[in-house]
């Protein structure tokens, strides 16, 4: 028999609670390296509060981290990021109105010359950001002075994705990545997350989309009501069984034909016979 694998971040029996409510309740889960793991779940169900406990925003009321097989506690988003663990919040995290050398570097900004001459290295920055986002096919993007705001929404995602691999994440967390992006930039940022996996990177991914879980996910869990609803591997699961647990555990499929039949009713007759035909 073979040993399984030191997960790179493990939760056990984490529960978070605001005051009198109960956000999250006994929550285990093994995040491992290479793998995709798809966090799905209805509107506050508690996704964003469970990536907020790994990335060290929030801490858990009971229950504990453990990051390579040792106890950890994350007090700060900064302990969580000494781990190797990076977040990409919704709409990217970047900045519009910084120009993409420098949104890639804020924090970390490189410089050239030195003492009362010390400048921001413009040159330098911009290069290594448009490099780093070309690696991830972003080819359009050729000038690290152009703003982040005249940047498309898959291209922001991927620019912050960049940022995450060029300064060593282990772990990528993704908050929406796709929600707001058109069918082609969802492929592209799917393409991104792959190619993350396949350095060896651990991504958990928060996705109302099945498609875009089913695409890349080999782990999945659900979250309904704050509390593990679900924990299976690809393949374990049908696309309408995953579907219904999102929506909490109800028969999508009633609910969608139910739905047809409202806007059925309140087509004109005209339309009516159009659907039809
Ligand atoms: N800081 C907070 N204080 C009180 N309640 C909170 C706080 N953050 C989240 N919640 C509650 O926790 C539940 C889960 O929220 P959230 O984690 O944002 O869900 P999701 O991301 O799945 O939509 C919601 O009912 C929300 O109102
Ligand atoms: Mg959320």
């Amino acid at each position: 028999m073979t040993t399984p694998p030191t997960p790179l971040l493990e939760l056990r029996d984490v529960c978070k609670s605001f005051g009198a409510t109960d956000v999250l309740t006994d929550i285990s889960l093994r995040v491992h390296p290479g793998e995709v793991l798809c966090l799905l779940g209805d509107n506050g169900a508690g996704k964003s509060t469970l990536i907020k406990i790994l990335s060290g925003v929030h801490q858990p009321t009971t229950g504990s981290i453990e990051a390579n097989g040792g106890e950890v506690v994350f007090r700060s988003p900064r302990d969580a990021s000494a781990h190797g663990i990076a977040t990409v919040h919704q709409f990217g995290g970047t900045f519009p109105l910084m120009t993409i050398g420098r949104s890639f570097f804020v924090g970390a900004e490189p410089t050239k010359w030195r003492g009362p001459f010390r400048r921001f290295d413009r040159k330098f920055a911009g290069g290594i950001a448009v490099h780093e986002m070309q690696s991830l096919g972003i080819t359009r993007v050729t000038d690290g002075d152009r703003l982040v705001g005249g940047l498309s929404g898959g291209e922001r995602q991927a620019l912050a994705i960049a940022r995450a691999v060029y300064f060593g994440a282990k772990l990528l967390i993704l908050d929406e990545p796709t929600a707001a992006l058109g069918v082609k930039e969802a492929a592209h940022v799917l393409r991104i997350i792959m190619q993350a996996r396949q350095k060896g990177i651990a991504v958990v991914l928060v996705t109302h989309h099945v498609t875009h879980a089913m695409t890349v996910g080999d782990h999945f869990a659900v979250l309904i009501r704050g509390a593990l609803a679900a924990d299976f591997r690809k393949g374990e699961r049908s696309r309408e069984e995953i579907t219904d647990l999102m929506a909490g555990g109800e028969a999508m499929a009633e609910l969608e034909a139910e739905i047809e039949s409202y806007q059925l009713a309140e087509m004109p007759d005209s339309e009516k016979k159009e659907v039809q035909l």
